[in-house]
């Protein structure tokens, strides 16, 4: 699937098997806890799914774990990859796998990192893409097939 982001760059987006590099640097993590989702408040994109770069000597995967924690205090009970994107950006270009996770347990932090911590939402809203509250992260069609995606498949 091919479209544009928030900022007209293109993106490709596909549910098979690592399409566009078996080591991405970049992850993201649909997050579910007690039947909410959870997201992170970005101190400067504002609400969004938690993720980052995958650091020195780490996995995607454990990248993505870390980052769960880190950004909502998540602890993350399953993972499951779920396909993958690449965004052809001005500069450069980003590759991000996308995960889906179970949270188990939400452990109080002193610090989030970039963010404000964990924010639980019952529903998505359908004005994402309008609404200056959330990032430009949550506003191309990556969350919208990833969602689709994630509700066809029963994990
Ligand atoms: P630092 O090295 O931490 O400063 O990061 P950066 O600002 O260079 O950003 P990064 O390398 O994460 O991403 C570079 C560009 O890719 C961003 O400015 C965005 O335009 C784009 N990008 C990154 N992540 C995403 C994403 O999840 N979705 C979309 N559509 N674009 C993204």
């Amino acid at each position: 699937m091919i479209f544009k982001d928030f900022y007209k760059n293109e993106v490709q987006l596909s549910f098979e098997n690592h399409p566009f590099s078996k080591n991405p640097k970049h992850v993201w993590v649909i997050c579910r806890y007690k039947g909410q989702w959870l997201l992170t408040k970005h101190k400067e994109r504002g609400l969004e799914f938690p993720g980052g770069k995958v650091e020195l000597g780490e996995t995607a995967e454990e990248a993505a774990i870390r980052e769960v924690h880190e950004e909502t205090g998540g602890i993350v009970e399953q993972i499951h990859y779920i396909g993958q994107y690449y965004v052809n950006g001005r500069k450069d270009y980003v590759i991000k796998n996308v995960y889906f996770a179970i949270i188990n347990r939400l452990i109080e932090e002193e610090s989030y990192y970039e963010t404000d911590g964990p924010v639980l939402l019952s529903e998505i809203p359908g004005n994402v893409n309008y609404n200056q509250a959330y990032s430009f992260i949550m506003k191309d069609q990556v969350l919208d097939y990833s969602m689709e995606y994630i509700e066809k498949n029963s994990f």
